[in-house]
């Protein structure tokens, strides 16, 4: 699996932003909205482009356009901030939503949405959910993905546990396709509650309230 750790002054500042339990739902959502653009620029780093002439002004040169754009797939709730980052530099990316509460006692997801289409053999797909803690909500969409056919897939988080990671890459050797981690930071584990630690808390309990 490839694994990439944004490194750049603007995501660590978001990400301070994110972390600090001062930060209210406003500043919150402003600065997931900033860090999934800053992410969208790492995950589009492959997409492959055909050159075509393009005229300026002063002359004719060579541009460049899309060839295909990436299934954008938000995981509810807390993946919905990382949405707009994403359409913002790719607005006619077509998009999916997969709902997956991680039960807090038995930490068993518990999907409640799928709105992945059949068919999606040859499609590259994002998967937005900013917090990998133990993975298992990761696990879970990937395996809806895979079961339609996707079998390049990029997981965009924000912040991972290394718990999390190893769950992906046992995710990718049990044969789900290739996959691909961007995320903000790798922090140090999970505390006994299975929260990400130093973490940001839940991530969609800021942005949207408490269940
Ligand atoms: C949180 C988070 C991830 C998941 C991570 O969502 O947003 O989706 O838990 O945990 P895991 O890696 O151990 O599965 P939650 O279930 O709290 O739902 P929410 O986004 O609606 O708040």
């Amino acid at each position: 699996m490839q694994l990439t750790v944004v490194d750049h002054p603007l995501a660590r500042v978001a990400l301070s932003v994110l972390r600090d339990e001062s930060t209210d739902v406003a500043g919150f959502r402003q600065a997931m909205g900033t860090l999934s653009s800053i992410l969208a620029y790492e995950a589009a780093r492959g997409l492959s482009v055909t050159e075509l002439p393009v005229r300026t002004p002063l002359t004719e040169t060579t541009g460049a356009r899309l060839d295909e754009l990436p299934l954008v797939v938000p995981v509810l709730r807390a993946g919905l901030g990382l949405l707009p980052g994403m359409l913002e530099h790719l607005p006619g990316a077509p998009t999916a939503f997969v709902g997956v509460k991680r039960n807090e006692t038995t930490l068993v997801p518990e999907p409640y949405l799928d709105t992945v289409s059949e068919g999606l053999d040859g499609i590259e797909a994002w998967v937005l959910d900013p917090m990998l803690a133990t993975g298992g909500s990761m696990a879970d969409a990937l395996r809806r993905l895979a079961e339609r056919g996707a079998t390049d897939v990029t997981a965009v988080c924000v912040v991972c546990a290394p718990q999390g990671i190893e769950a992906m890459r046992a995710i990718e050797q049990a044969g789900v396709g290739r996959l691909r981690l961007i995320t903000a930071t790798i922090d140090d584990g999970l505390n006994d509650a299975k929260f990400i630690v130093p973490g940001l808390g839940d991530a969609g309990d800021r942005q949207f309230g408490p269940r």
